[in-house]
């Protein structure tokens, strides 16, 4: 049976302000960080290796980087941060920054025997994982306009990118976007062509595909025919994650779809920050906060303080002047 945990991605200081409009201070994207870092989350996606002509918000990522290595944040548990990188020099100058770091700080080798669990509740600075996010989508026209590649390019790009990140101990997560539809060829899309590109992305060696619902198109019956989809093919749902855009308002929906098919890894972004610009009229990703609150109340354990996650949600949503897109996370601060 699927266990009771579900692991949630926090992919906010990424997906969530990589598509705001106003230049937003990299001590304002740290704190975020590390403020996130408290909440109990386990995974968050930090920032981009991406062309800073095409977005430009990402461009000092290698600042957040160099900041997480030297200046890990507190946690009580050991903690992974995650970058995107669309092709080789984008991992390039993820690994100058990581290698100068690391050089200085002795990083264990993946067969290292496991270090002693710490004391509970006491607050540790460790190393932290760094994993590396590659991404491609189920149509062509969405590719070009994205990375502007075909989709076959892409997969030839991450070739070396992927075969260069394992030999320095980096997971890889494997991004499909548009999986239920796309800006520019419509809302259907076809589910063999996603099962075939997770196919070929695991066979590559990714370790986890996050399946995207870019526009946020899907409904429940379009997400259970792409997951059966998937599970014809022979992906296992342990090596998914579903990365849902709220634009509809679907996006809890799609997500009980998802856990009734095993699913137990989602991507969300503090206070429903979000979107792609690549991606007109799309909005936010799904509010962490609305996840948390919906998991637990069908007694699922996120290790996600909800309070913790609304406040930060006030607070970026502040830092930002706007209000939180979050539900559970207003409700919660209005008790
Ligand atoms: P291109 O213009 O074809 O690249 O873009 P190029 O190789 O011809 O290089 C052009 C210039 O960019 C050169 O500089 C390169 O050095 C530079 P110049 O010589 O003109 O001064 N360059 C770079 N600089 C920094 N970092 C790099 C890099 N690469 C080239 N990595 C490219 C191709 C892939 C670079 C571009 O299309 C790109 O950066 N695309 C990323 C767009 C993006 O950020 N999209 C949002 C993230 S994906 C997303 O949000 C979806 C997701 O959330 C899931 C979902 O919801 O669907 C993950
Ligand atoms: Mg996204």
């Amino acid at each position: 049976a699927p266990s009771d945990h579900v692991n949630i991605i926090e992919v906010g200081p990424r997906d969530g302000l990589q598509n705001e409009k106003q230049t937003i201070p990299l001590e304002t994207k740290i704190e975020l960080v590390e403020r996130l870092t408290e909440t109990g989350v386990r995974t968050i996606e930090a920032g981009s290796f991406v062309s800073p002509k095409w977005t430009p918000q990402m461009a000092n990522s290698s600042e957040i980087l160099e900041h997480i290595l030297q200046r890990p944040p507190p946690s009580a548990h050991p903690i992974t941060y995650q970058f995107l990188a669309p092709n080789a020099k984008g991992l390039d100058n993820l690994l100058s920054v990581y290698n100068k770091s690391s050089s200085t700080q002795k990083r264990a080798p993946s067969n290292a025997p496991p270090t002693p669990p710490p004391s509970p509740g006491a607050e540790q600075t460790q190393s932290p994982q760094i994993d590396l996010s590659i991404f491609t989508a189920a149509t062509e026209t969405f590719t070009r306009k994205n990375t502007n590649c075909s989709i076959a390019e892409s997969l030839e790009r991450f070739q070396p990118i992927m075969a260069s990140a394992k030999s320095q101990n980096i997971r890889i997560r494997a991004y499909i976007s548009v999986v239920l539809g796309c800006p520019y060829e419509g809302p259907d899309v076809d589910p063999h062509k996603v099962a075939e590109l997770a196919v070929s992305l695991l066979e590559m060696g990714a370790d986890e595909i996050s399946v995207a619902d870019t526009t946020g198109m899907g409904t429940a019956p379009k997400t259970a025919t792409l997951l059966k989809t998937l599970a014809s093919a022979g992906v296992n749902s342990e090596d998914m994650a579903l990365h849902f855009h709220d634009t509809y308002g679907m996006a809890l929906v799609n997500s009980v779809v998802a856990l009734e098919h095993g699913i137990r890894t989602f991507d969300s972004a503090v206070a429903g920050l979000g979107g792609c610009p690549y991606s007109p009229g799309a909005t936010g990703n799904v509010a962490t906060e609305d996840l948390v609150y919906l998991f637990e109340s069908l007694g699922l354990r996120t290790g996600v303080d909800l309070g913790k996650m609304a406040e930060v949600g006030e607070w970026i949503s502040e830092q930002l002047s706007r209000r939180t897109e979050s539900r559970a996370g207003k409700a919660f601060l209005a008790r």
